[in-house]
């Protein structure tokens, strides 16, 4: 092996423990979840909310153009939030304002991210894929509310 072969391997081996290092700061100390992709089930395309028990909810969303369903979800602060995103037509994004979740949305796929709501407020979701002339429509929102 000539020396700049040597060079080319250790700095490559470098990025990729660079590459690895970030991604486990961002998991551990920036709690970002980072997304599953799940077996595809027919059961994931009805959009819904499931609330499992006071501070935990599964939040079935389905894309399609041009809006995502449900498209308002409504929580109370505190609360862990297991989204399930799907898609009913071509590929579409799904991105959490200031959450940290940047997904996509495909057809015969699931992706699913655990997103905890410490603050209250409203949280827009968006499409972030571009999937035809009214991508820029595709909006939801997760309100937020006070505990009572
Ligand atoms: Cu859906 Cu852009």
């Amino acid at each position: 092996m000539d020396s700049f072969e040597k060079r080319a391997l250790i700095l490559s081996v470098g990025l990729m423990m660079i590459f690895v290092f970030a991604l486990m700061y961002a998991v551990d100390k920036r709690n970002s979840d980072v997304p599953d992709c799940l077996p595809y089930d027919a059961a994931y395309t009805k959009a819904r909310i499931v609330k499992l028990d006071d501070d935990t909810y599964q939040v079935f969303c389905v894309a399609r153009m041009w809006r995502f369903e449900p498209e308002s979800i409504v929580i109370p602060v505190g609360s862990n939030v297991d989204f399930f995103v799907t898609s009913d037509d071509v590929v579409h994004g799904f991105n959490i304002y200031l959450k940290n979740v940047n997904m996509m949305a495909v057809h015969g796929g699931i992706s699913k991210s655990t997103v905890h709501f410490d603050k209250p407020g409203i949280y827009k979701i968006t499409c972030h894929e571009f999937c035809g002339s009214g991508h820029q429509n595709m909006q939801a929102e997760v309100v937020v509310t006070e505990k009572k």
